[in-house]
């Protein structure tokens, strides 16, 4: 019988970690969600950490192009994103943190070294309690090489567009394009897939599926532990 990881009582003495990257659009929140549902993991989203600097820096002014200035805001305030509403301190952002204005500035504060070293840490220290779903870029190359299952999510950009479209109602699709590419672009960098991770093409696939085949994997590490 093929044994499920929700079955499995070794999660407690030896820990997991998902990690699944990919650029804007590809799926990676929503199956990434799901998949910590199902598992009942920790389910980490790094984007947001990355947008909650970005939301810090608009509130107060901070020269987007100061790595330094940038890097003592990620530590100074209060915030953490693993809750449903993601709160800085003491203020709910979970809504603002999806608006344009961060879309448009969230690529350039995500630049600095000095930002990336504070948030990486705090990624690794995620990591290092388990049991989690971790999402972003860098997570299977960087933050998490270790992890024991690593997927990079990638979809048609007339796909990513679509879903953006879905989340911004409103907006035109050129403009929305026009975005994407840009962020690409910015993104490139720290958006490589690991070699060692499983690419899923996510155009055309229902959401469950892509979850369906994440969980497979993970059942797979599972079962090559006994
Ligand atoms: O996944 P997202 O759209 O919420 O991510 C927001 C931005 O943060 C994205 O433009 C790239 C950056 N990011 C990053 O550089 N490294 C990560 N691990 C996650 C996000």
């Amino acid at each position: 019988m093929r044994r499920h990881i929700y079955d499995s009582a070794d999660l407690d003495t030896q820990p997991m970690v998902i990690a699944i990257d990919g650029p804007a659009g590809a799926g990676k929140s929503t199956t990434a969600r799901l998949v910590a549902e199902r598992l009942g993991f920790t389910y980490v989203d790094t984007g947001a950490m990355y947008r909650v600097i970005t939301w810090i820096a608009l509130r107060d002014r901070i020269d987007l192009d100061d790595g330094v200035a940038l890097g003592h805001a990620s530590e100074r305030h209060q915030w953490d994103v693993e809750h449903r509403r993601v709160r800085v301190d003491g203020e709910d952002v979970t809504l603002a943190l999806r608006e344009p204005r961060i879309d448009r500035d969230v690529s350039r504060v995500a630049a600095h070294a000095e930002v990336r070293a504070i948030l990486r840490e705090r990624q690794r220290a995620a990591a290092a309690r388990g049991n989690a779903v971790i999402e972003g870029r860098d997570i299977a190359t960087v933050v998490a090489p270790d992890a024991a299952v690593k997927v990079y999510l990638t979809a048609d950009e007339s796909e990513r567009t679509r879903r953006r479209a879905a989340e911004q109602f409103g907006r035109d699709e050129e403009t929305l394009v026009g975005e994407l590419r840009r962020r690409d672009e910015a993104d490139a960098e720290q958006s490589r897939p690991a070699s060692d991770a499983t690419k899923i093409d996510t155009t055309g696939l229902e959401i469950d599926d892509v979850v369906e085949r994440i969980l497979r994997l993970a059942d797979s590490v599972v079962a090559a532990r006994q």
